[in-house]
């Protein structure tokens, strides 16, 4: 049985507390039997989504850039990761633009109805969402949380659990709340066992 987990950086800080948050989660993936290929998504050199609409009629992209290697490398996966800051209320740019690029797993889905991802891949298939952001206020959350419920039901991969930090511009460090680093490893390690149980009760073996 194999669990391959993909884990989206949305920071363009390589050492800083969204980084050191993912950490803990691709640990915890690790740690219950899974292979996990981090992606630096501000890395990635690719455009954002021009509105050809040849994935209306057509199972690909028109453009092909860095981003294209991941329309196929979604199919496969069995989860998840993504962390990322807040950014103006919402997901940061870079990895919104990637999110976006899945408009050819919407259209699969909703227009040819045609998914992308099979029934029983849904069964097992699960994401986490980690987030930090900086200031202290109500609903700093709800842009990330609404783009990532989008995001998660486009490409058949239903939210699991999210680890969420607002305040960091007073906290600093994120490795002085170890409730938070701990919950990420936790749910992830918890989200990893769980998927490859349900692969294994699921998958239709040839
Ligand atoms: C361009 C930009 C926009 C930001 N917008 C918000 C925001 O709307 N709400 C918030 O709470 N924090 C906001 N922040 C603060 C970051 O979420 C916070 O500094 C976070 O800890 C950064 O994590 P990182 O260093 O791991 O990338 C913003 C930061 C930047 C750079």
């Amino acid at each position: 049985m194999t669990c391959q987990i993909i884990a989206l950086m949305g920071s363009p800080v390589p050492d800083g507390n969204t980084a050191k948050l993912l950490e803990k989660a691709i640990k915890g993936a690790e740690d219950a039997g899974c292979s996990v290929v981090k992606v630096d998504v501000t890395a990635l050199k690719f455009s954002s989504c021009m509105e050809y609409f040849y994935c209306e009629q057509n199972e690909g992209c028109m453009i092909n850039d860095e981003f294209s290697p991941f329309i196929k490398r979604f199919k496969t996966a069995d989860g998840l990761i993504v962390a990322a800051p807040v950014m103006t209320m919402g997901i940061p740019g870079a990895l919104k633009s990637f999110i976006d690029r899945f408009q050819v797993y919407f259209m699969a889905k909703y227009m040819r109805h045609q998914p992308l991802i099979t029934k029983e891949q849904k069964k097992w298939r699960k994401t986490l969402l980690l987030s930090i952001g900086g200031m202290n206020i109500p609903n700093d959350f709800d842009g990330v949380k609404l783009t990532m419920e989008a995001f998660c039901d486009i490409i058949d991969c239903p939210m699991y659990a999210q680890v969420l930090q607002n305040d960091m511009d007073n906290i600093k460090d994120i490795e002085t709340r170890p409730d938070i680093t701990d919950a990420a490893y936790k749910k992830s390690f918890e989200m990893c066992t769980q998927i490859i149980a349900d692969k294994d009760k699921y998958e239709i073996k040839a």
